[in-house]
C-alpha cells in the first residue's frame, strides 16, 4: 500500500512537472548517438551519470574517504569529477573512464572563479571596473587557459545578490544591485562559454547558487534564507534568468533553505520555474554535500529520502555526497522515482557532454603543448593588469594627494607601510587556483619597478594583519617620518573572505587602522590602499588620511596595476558595486530602499523617524560613488517626450564634459523611480550605465532608452506590469551624487 502511494506521488509529480523535462537540442547525428547510448545503459550506468566526485588533490569542502574513486570510475559509476586540473592529469582520469563499458567520458569542473592560471581581480572588484567588456574578457581568458588544462566546466559564474558584507562570498558576485548583476552574469557566461561550448576554448558555465544564497540571515554562511516570492522573483532571481538567456549550461543549487525548503530539495526553485517557466535545458548539480545535508537541515530521514528528494525536485548532479550512487537504484525499483526523471537527468548530462565535443574527442584539443603554450600567453598578463587597474576605487583624495607626481624634485623617498606591504599570495584573492610557479606582483614589485633612480622606496610592516601587537609601530613610524609620502598596504589575509568565512565584525581586521592613524598624524601625505574581500568599516582612515584606494583582491597584477593608478598613469575610474557601512549595526544598507511611511529629511536623527539615535542611515560610501583625478560636470538632461505608452519609449540625453585637467573616465548612473505604485517601490533603481571616456575638456552627449520593461515589478498578483504614472528619472555620478533630475509620465 504505501509503496503504491509513493508511485502514485511520483507520477502526480512527474505530470505536474513534464513540462520540465528536456527533450535535447543536438544535430540529429548526435540526437540519434545519444538515444543508442541511453538504449545500451545499464541502470547503474544511468546513476553513475548523475555522481560527481572531487579529486584528490584539493578539497573546496569535507571530504569523503573511500579510495575506490578510479574503480568505479572505470565501472562507469561516475559522470563527473571536480578539482583535478592540468592536461595530464585530466588526460589520466578520462583514460580511466574510457575503459568503461560504454566509454562515455568524464566532465571535469573547477572553480573557475577569477581566473585559472593567470588570477583576475575577485569578481566583486571586476564588478567595480563597470566595464562589461573586460570582465568578459577575463571570463574568456580564463575559459582559454582552463581548457588547455583540461577543464570543461567552471563553476562561476556566481550570481547571488549580495547587501550583506558580513557574508564572506559578497567577494564572488557582483554586488548588491539586481540590473547590474544581470549585465555582469550576461557578460561572464559568455565570456566562459565563448564562440559555443563545442568550440575548444569554450568551457561551461555554471549559474550558481540557485537560489536566494546571499540572503542568508546575520551574514553567515549556509544559513536560512525567508523571504517573499516577490522579493525573491524581483531581487534574487534575474541575474539566474539573464545566465539563462545568456545560454548558460549548467545550474549549481545552494545550501541554504528557503522559506524552510533546501535549495536542494526545491521543486518550486528547480522544476517550476528553472526547468518550467525558464525552460533551462542544461542540468543542475547540487552543491558540495547538499543533498546529503537535507539530513542535517531535518528535511530527509535519511540518504534514501535525500535522494528522492533532491530528483524529485530537480537536481540532476550529485556533487559528493553519494546518495545518488547508494540509494537511486532502489528508488527506481521501488517506484519512488519514476524512470522517466532519471532519463530525463541522464539525457540532460549526456547532451552537454556531446555538445562539448567529448564524444568526439574525449581530450579536447588538449595536451601537455597546447596547455603551456596558453598558460604563457603574455596577453593574459595585459589583459588581468587592465581590469585589476580598472577595478581600484578611489575613495578619497583630500588636497589632490594622488596621483604622486614622479618628476617632482620633492619627492625623494617613498614608504610603503603595513602588513600586504610585499604580500603576494594575499594579493590573490579567495577562490584562486594555487600554481607553485606562479608570478604573483606583490604591492612592492609593483611600485618598485615603476620608479625612477633617484627615488628611493622604504619598507615597513608595522603590524601583523590579525594580530593585536603594535610592537612593531615604532620602526614604521621612524620609516614613515624619512619619506615625503606614505603608502599604507592594509586590509584583510586570502582566508578573511570566502566560503566559510563570515565576519561578525567587518572593521580593518587587528591593530591596522590604529597603526594607519598613527602614520597619518605625522602629516605627510599619505595613501590607504586597502585590499579585501568585502566591503570593511575604517571610519577613521576614512575620517582623517588624506587619500584612500580600495583595492580589493587584484589578482596576478596587483602591484602593477596599484602603481598605475599611484603614479598617474592610470586614471581611477572604479565605482563600488556594493554600499560600505558605517558600523556593522547598519547592515543591511543598500541604496534601493524603501522611503517607509516616516522617511528622515535630512541626514540628522530626528525623534519618529525610520533612524538610528546614534548613526546616520547613509552608507559611509554608497553604491556606485568612485572619484576620478578629474571631474565632471553633467549639464543639460533632457526627454525625447513628456510621456510614454506602455509599448513606446523615451530617450533620455545630457552632456558630460571634462572639466578637470586629466583625461579620465566616468560611469554616468541612470536612476528610476515609480512615485506611487500597487505597491512600494525603491527610492530609486539603477535602470542604466554608460562608462565614457573624456579627455581634458572634451564633452560629449549620452543616451539612455527607457521602456515600459524598466519600469516593471512584481504586483502583489505576481504579475510582472509597468504601472501608470509619474516617474523620477535621475542621472549621477553616484546612488547618492545625482547631478540631474527630471521626471516622466507613463500612459
Ligand atoms: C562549495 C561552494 O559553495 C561552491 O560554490 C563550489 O563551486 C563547490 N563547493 C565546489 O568547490
Amino acid at each position: 500500500m504505501k509503496q503504491l502511494t509513493f508511485k502514485l506521488v511520483a507520477l502526480i509529480l512527474f505530470f505536474l512537472i513534464g513540462n520540465s523535462v528536456v527533450q535535447a537540442q543536438l544535430s540529429k547525428d548526435n540526437e540519434k548517438q545519444l538515444n543508442e547510448l541511453m538504449s545500451k545503459m545499464t541502470l547503474d550506468e544511468k546513476i553513475g551519470q548523475l555522481n560527481q566526485y572531487t579529486g584528490d588533490y584539493l578539497a573546496t569542502g569535507p571530504v569523503v574517504q573511500d579510495g575506490e574513486k578510479v574503480n568505479q570510475i572505470m565501472q562507469g559509476k561516475v559522470g563527473s569529477m571536480l578539482n583535478i586540473k592540468g592536461s595530464a592529469d585530466t588526460r589520466t582520469y578520462q583514460e580511466f573512464a574510457l575503459k568503461s563499458r560504454l566509454k562515455i567520458p568524464l566532465l571535469f569542473g573547477l572553480d573557475v572563479i577569477h581566473g585559472y592560471y593567470t588570477t583576475f581581480p575577485i569578481p566583486l572588484a571586476e564588478a567595480a571596473s563597470w566595464d562589461l567588456e573586460a570582465i568578459e574578457k577575463s571570463a574568456r581568458i580564463s575559459a582559454t587557459e582552463a581548457a588547455a588544462g583540461g577543464i570543461h566546466w567552471t563553476f562561476a559564474p556566481m550570481v547571488d545578490i549580495a547587501r550583506d558584507p558580513r557574508w564572506g562570498r559578497v567577494l564572488e558576485g557582483a554586488g548588491e544591485d539586481t540590473w547590474y548583476a544581470t549585465k555582469v552574469a550576461f557578460a561572464r557566461v559568455h565570456g566562459f562559454q565563448g564562440k559555443g561550448l563545442g568550440t575548444p576554448n569554450a568551457i561551461m558555465a555554471c549559474a550558481k547558487h540557485f537560489a536566494a544564497y546571499g540572503a542568508a540571515v546575520g551574514g553567515r554562511d549556509y544559513n536560512s534564507v525567508d523571504m517573499s516570492e516577490r522579493m525573491l522573483r524581483e531581487t534574487y532571481l534575474p541575474p539566474f534568468k539573464a545566465c539563462v538567456d545568456a545560454g548558460c549550461a549548467t545550474f549549481m543549487n545552494s545550501f541554504n533553505d528557503l522559506n524552510g525548503v533546501p535549495a536542494t530539495g526545491n521543486a518550486f526553485l528547480q522544476r517550476k520555474i528553472l526547468k518550467g517557466e525558464w525552460d533551462f535545458q542544461g542540468f543542475v548539480v547540487s552543491d558540495w554535500g547538499s543533498m546529503g545535508e537535507m539530513i542535517a537541515h531535518g528535511f530527509a530521514s535519511n540518504g534514501n529520502d535525500a535522494a528522492m528528494k533532491s530528483m524529485l525536485a530537480g537536481s540532476d548532479m550529485d556533487m559528493e555526497s553519494r546518495v545518488f550512487t547508494n540509494e537511486l537504484k532502489k528508488l527506481i525499483e521501488e517506484g519512488k522515482v519514476p524512470m522517466e526523471l532519471l532519463d530525463d537527468a541522464v539525457r540532460r548530462v549526456l547532451t552537454k557532454k556531446f555538445e562539448m565535443g567529448l564524444f568526439d574527442d574525449p581530450f579536447r584539443f588538449c595536451t601537455p603543448d597546447v596547455e603551456k603554450k596558453e598558460l604563457s600567453n603574455p596577453a593574459h598578463r595585459t589583459a588581468a593588469r587592465d581590469v585589476a587597474k580598472k577595478s581600484i576605487v578611489l575613495l578619497k583624495n583630500e588636497k589632490q594627494t594622488l596621483p604622486i607626481n614622479l618628476e617632482s624634485k620633492e619627492i625623494k623617498t617613498i614608504a610603503l607601510i603595513g602588513p600586504l606591504a610585499q604580500s603576494e599570495y594575499d594579493m590573490l584573492g579567495a577562490w584562486s587556483i594555487s600554481w607553485p610557479d606562479s608570478e604573483i606582483v606583490s604591492y612592492e614589485e609593483g611600485i618598485r619597478a615603476r620608479l625612477p633612480k633617484n627615488i628611493q622606496l622604504v619598507i615597513a610592516k608595522g603590524c601583523e594583519i590579525n594580530g593585536i601587537s603594535t610592537a612593531g609601530f615604532a620602526e614604521a613610524i621612524e620609516v614613515a617620518k624619512k619619506a615625503d609620502i606614505v603608502l599604507l598596504a592594509i586590509g584583510e589575509s586570502i582566508d578573511m573572505s570566502g566560503e566559510a568565512k563570515s565576519r561578525s565584525n567587518i572593521h580593518l581586521p587587528g591593530v591596522q587602522e590604529q597603526l594607519a592613524i598613527e602614520i597619518t598624524k605625522l602629516g605627510k601625505p599619505t595613501v590607504a590602499m586597502i585590499s579585501g574581500g568585502r566591503p570593511m568599516i575604517f571610519n577613521d582612515i576614512a575620517d582623517q588620511t588624506p587619500a584612500i584606494l580600495y583595492t580589493w583582491w587584484l589578482g596576478s597584477e596587483a602591484g602593477n596595476a596599484v602603481a598605475e593608478v599611484l603614479f598617474g598613469d592610470y586614471n581611477p575610474s572604479g565605482k563600488l558595486p556594493i554600499s560600505f557601512p558605517r558600523d556593522e549595526g547598519q547592515i543591511p544598507v543598500y541604496y534601493n530602499y524603501f522611503n517607509t511611511g516616516r522617511p528622515l529629511n535630512g541626514d540628522d536623527y530626528e525623534i519618529y523617524k525610520s533612524a538610528y539615535i546614534d548613526m546616520s542611515n547613509k552608507a559611509k560610501f554608497p553604491f556606485g560613488y568612485g572619484l576620478s583625478y578629474t571631474s565632471f560636470e553633467y549639464s543639460n538632461l533632457q526627454l525625447s517626450a513628456p510621456s510614454l505608452s506602455q509599448s513606446g519609449t523615451i530617450t533620455v540625453s545630457c552632456s558630460i564634459k571634462n572639466i578637470g585637467n586629466k583625461a579620465g573616465e566616468e560611469v554616468v548612473q541612470l536612476y528610476l523611480r515609480d512615485r506611487v505604485g500597487s505597491v512600494v517601490r525603491p527610492m530609486k533603481e539603477l535602470k542604466g550605465f554608460q562608462k565614457v571616456m573624456l579627455q581634458v575638456g572634451e564633452s560629449k552627449t549620452l543616451t539612455f532608452e527607457i521602456n515600459s520593461e524598466k519600469l516593471s515589478f512584481y504586483n502583489i498578483e505576481l504579475n510582472w506590469v509597468a504601472e501608470p504614472g509619474m516617474f523620477d528619472v535621475m542621472l549621477g555620478s553616484s546612488s547618492e551624487d545625482i547631478r540631474l533630475r527630471s521626471e516622466f509620465e507613463l500612459k
